[in-house]
């Protein structure tokens, strides 16, 4: 018997194949046909925020991916020896998922925001999807409901921030921090929330900050900073440590209280 099998109720499997699937509505918009994020410049950030989340994680966790896409961080989280439910709502993505045949790991095609597995986990990781969905609220709380008690979420979002960001002002390419780029638009993006905001999410979720950082320090824009070698951009993911406030993605852990509900 797999470890999947042990760590989720018998249930998950009939949720996964008759429930979330099988009813699942027409196919929503996507940019799957357009991006890559295995080979577009935030795989940086994908890999970088699988490092900061793999530290907080026990072999045989149980963990939910909410925007999983390719499966590029679920990897590392198998890595890690937890047990991943990954849920997106691009079936190209998840093919690319369940062609990567990861131990422990179930992929569902879902929407983030209305998803009730009917379990709940050790960790629910949100990184880099909360600025595509209309009602962040919502997708805060579907995350905290899938929390056990003393579980942790891991949210990372483009920080208005960020350095290059403060650059594309004082040049006036942005006329504000809340600017969307074109990019950012062209990529789903309803809007920018910084680290207080989506600790405030978190709060109304019912979830309490444990952890504040960042993840990458991106002084200039994606195809410059894609110019630069390995090493250096390295050199960026670790400095990341000196200077949260002004990283690329900020990276929050927020916990479920413990008591709230038996736990
Ligand atoms: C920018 S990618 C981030 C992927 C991954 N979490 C990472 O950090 O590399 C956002 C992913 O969330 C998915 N997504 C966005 N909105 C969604 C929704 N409402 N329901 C399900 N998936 C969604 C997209 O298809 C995409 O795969």
């Amino acid at each position: 018997m797999s470890r999947t099998h042990r760590q989720f109720p018998a249930s998950i499997q009939d949720v996964r194949f008759d429930r979330l699937v099988g009813t699942y509505p027409e196919q929503p918009m996507s940019y799957a046909d357009r991006y890559d994020p295995d080979e577009d410049f935030d795989r940086w950030y994908t890999t970088a925020t699988a490092r900061e989340v793999v530290r907080w994680l026990r072999p045989g966790d149980p963990v939910l991916e909410l925007g999983c896409a390719t499966g590029l961080m679920t990897a590392s989280l198998a890595g890690a020896g937890a047990v991943v439910t990954a849920v997106d709502h691009a079936p190209s993505y998840l093919e690319r998922l369940r062609a990567r045949d990861l131990p422990d790991v179930v992929a569902v095609e879902h929407d983030i925001v209305t998803i009730d597995l009917g379990a709940r986990f050790r960790h629910v990781v949100l990184a880099n999807v909360a600025h595509e969905v209309a009602d962040p609220a919502a997708l805060f709380r579907t995350a905290a409901a899938h929390l056990v008690p003393g579980g942790l979420l891991h949210v990372t979002l483009q920080n208005p921030r960020s350095i290059h960001r403060l650059v594309g002002l004082e040049l006036g390419v942005i006329g504000d921090l809340q600017e969307l780029s074109d990019r950012g638009k062209d990529l789903d993006t309803v809007q920018l929330l910084d680290a207080d905001r989506l600790a405030a999410l978190g709060r109304a979720a019912g979830l309490r900050g444990v952890h504040r950082g960042g993840i990458m320090l991106k002084p200039l824009p994606n195809d410059l900073m894609a110019a630069l070698p390995e090493a250096v951009l390295e050199g960026f993911v670790a400095a990341a440590h000196h200077l949260p406030e002004h990283a690329s993605m900020s990276y929050l852990v927020l916990e479920r209280p413990t008591g709230a509900d038996g736990g």
